[in-house]
């Protein structure tokens, strides 16, 4: 439904413009950070930032696509620099299908061609507006000041849902919102418009990191393309594994034991899975309901069918 609808929009299109501005963005003469660079950026992934700010701004009148594609692919090596050292922090050796840099070059090249990639967006993003640049900048901060919250939280086994929730939006859905406001920001939107997209956006990111998380115990690493059972490892909590750990007297066991298969038969037996996938739905049909100021369009009916793909995803 989302391809089908996508393509009758001309997202493809689009997006193939993306991946051509991506392409060699991140060129150096030190070839190593080239090499690196281009390692995970041309691996794949499923660009969703990108979508959603150039869907954004499709459902905001915006037609002047060449104009936007720079930021479309900036945002998305503003997300590909923060996977690069997430994945340093989270010891994790396969993104998108392949080694990670930190595998394959060790931390100290992965965390340098991190600080690369994202010094590339600077350039990429000087020609656009002081407003937008102060939504990506604290977009950036948000990330950083979520994942060090996560990290400062491990294994906290009776973190409150709401201190989860916190986490979440800031290293997650920070960055969806500020896509889905600068698209609206760009079309030139009204403050109302541009503010039902930084909420769509929010509620997007959310249900996006619970599915996500849920992922990392029931999901399979062929579909993802990352390894599962890294926050297991990590005593990362999630809303599954929190609900369960109230529930459940075996839980703090299992998750202890790290044992992927154990952990994901205790969340389906709990029924932690369904709970952490009910409030997933919960806040995508959130996303999508601050969506309905907008006109009927073919550009706000792909941002519903994103909203769905975030709580029905297995990649
Ligand atoms: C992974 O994001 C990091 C999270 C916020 C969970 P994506 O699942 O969008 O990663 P790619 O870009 O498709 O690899
Ligand atoms: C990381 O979240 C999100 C970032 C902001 C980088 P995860 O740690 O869950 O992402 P994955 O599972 O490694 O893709
Ligand atoms: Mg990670
Ligand atoms: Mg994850």
């Amino acid at each position: 439904m989302m391809q089908s609808r996508e393509r009758s929009l001309g997202i493809g299109k689009d997006l193939a413009l993306v991946e051509a501005a991506l392409e060699g963005a991140a060129a150096s003469d030190v070839e190593l950070l080239s090499w690196a660079s281009k390692h995970i950026i041309c691996a794949g992934g499923k660009r969703l930032r990108p979508r959603v700010l150039l869907l954004s701004y499709r459902a905001t009148g915006g037609t002047d696509i060449a104009g936007v594609v720079p930021l479309a692919a900036a945002v998305e090596l503003l997300h590909t620099a923060s996977l690069i050292h997430d994945d340093i922090n989270d010891c994790s050796d396969v993104r998108r299908g392949q080694a990670t840099i930190n595998a394959r070059w060790g931390d100290s090249v992965a965390l340098l061609t991190g600080d690369f990639v994202f010094v590339k967006l600077f350039g990429m993003m000087a020609a656009f507006e002081s407003r937008i640049i102060r939504v990506f900048a604290d977009a950036c901060s948000a990330i950083v000041e979520g994942e060090t919250l996560h990290m400062l939280n491990r294994g906290d086994a009776v973190m409150s849902e709401e201190l989860y929730l916190e986490i979440v939006t800031r290293k997650t859905a920070s960055l969806f919102s500020a896509c889905a406001e600068v698209g609206g920001i760009l079309a030139g939107g009204t403050e109302q418009h541009i503010g039902a997209l930084r909420d769509y956006g929010l509620n997007l990111g959310i249900a996006f990191q619970i599915r996500d998380d849920a992922l990392d115990m029931a999901g399979k690493s062929e579909d993802l393309g990352k390894p599962v059972g890294v926050d297991l490892e990590q005593g990362k909590m999630s809303l599954a594994t929190l609900y369960a750990l109230e529930r459940s007297e075996r839980a703090r066991e299992v998750l202890l034991s790290t044992d992927v298969r154990q952990a994901a038969e205790l969340l389906r037996d709990t029924g932690a899975l369904d709970y952490a996938m009910q409030k997933a739905g919960e806040y995508s049909n959130k996303g999508k309901k601050a969506l309905s100021i907008f006109p009927c369009s073919e550009a706000r009916a792909a941002l519903c069918d994103l909203a769905d793909f975030a709580v029905a995803r297995d990649r």
